[in-house]
């Protein structure tokens, strides 16, 4: 007997639909960068990581610019930013995992393409968040109950995304596999002969 993946990946190849981008959302630590590098050059698109951006725009680290100029400054330049980037044409675009709770960066991402939650269970972040610093939110307090707050908050808002991939385990290629075979069955995506 052939066991057959859930989601089993389309033979063919995937694309997008011309000048769109596939922006990936989701909480930290739920693989969007990882994820998203790896869709990329399935899709050949460049891959763009938006806190990378903010930063590179700030000329200072993310942890600088909430510790300097606090969150609504980080929050306003992460608009523009993001408003910038999905301006420059198609792309696989990593936000960091605020950006989504913003109306207006919402609609850009809306306008721009399709947009995919990397939807994690609390156990998964809380795990893969303390491998890595250099998250703000996560600096004070205790980073468990944060995340919960964060699920309760941005859930309901993660959930307008035209993609929802879970992440129930800790395999990247797995969830890349997800993805593709999730994009080649939205509406809206071409698979193409090879
Ligand atoms: C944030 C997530 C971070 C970064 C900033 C705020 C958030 O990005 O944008 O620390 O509000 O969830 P990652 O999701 O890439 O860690």
């Amino acid at each position: 007997m052939t066991l057959m993946p859930e989601n089993p990946p389309p033979s063919g190849k995937v694309r997008l639909p011309p000048g769109k981008s596939l922006v990936l959302i989701g909480l930290m630590g739920a693989g969007k960068s990882s994820v998203g590098r790896r869709v990329a050059k399935i899709l050949n698109l460049p891959f763009v990581d938006a806190d990378e951006e903010v930063e590179r725009a700030a000329g200072c680290s993310v942890e600088d610019i909430f510790r300097l100029y606090g969150e609504d400054a980080f929050r306003d330049g992460e608009e523009r930013v993001i408003a910038r980037l999905l301006e420059a044409g198609p792309q696989v675009l990593a936000t960091g995992g605020g950006a989504f709770m913003n109306p207006r960066t919402r609609e850009h991402i809306r306008k721009a393409g399709v947009s995919a939650w990397l939807r994690a269970d609390l156990d998964l972040l809380v795990r893969r968040t303390s491998r890595r610093g250099g998250r703000p939110l996560l600096a004070h307090g205790n980073p468990r109950e944060t995340l919960e707050r964060l699920i309760e908050e941005r859930y309901p808002i993660y959930a307008e995304a035209d993609i929802v991939i879970d992440t129930t385990d800790e395999n990247i290629e797995l969830m890349v596999d997800r993805l593709v075979a999730a994009l080649a069955n939205l509406g809206n995506a071409a698979e193409v002969a090879s």
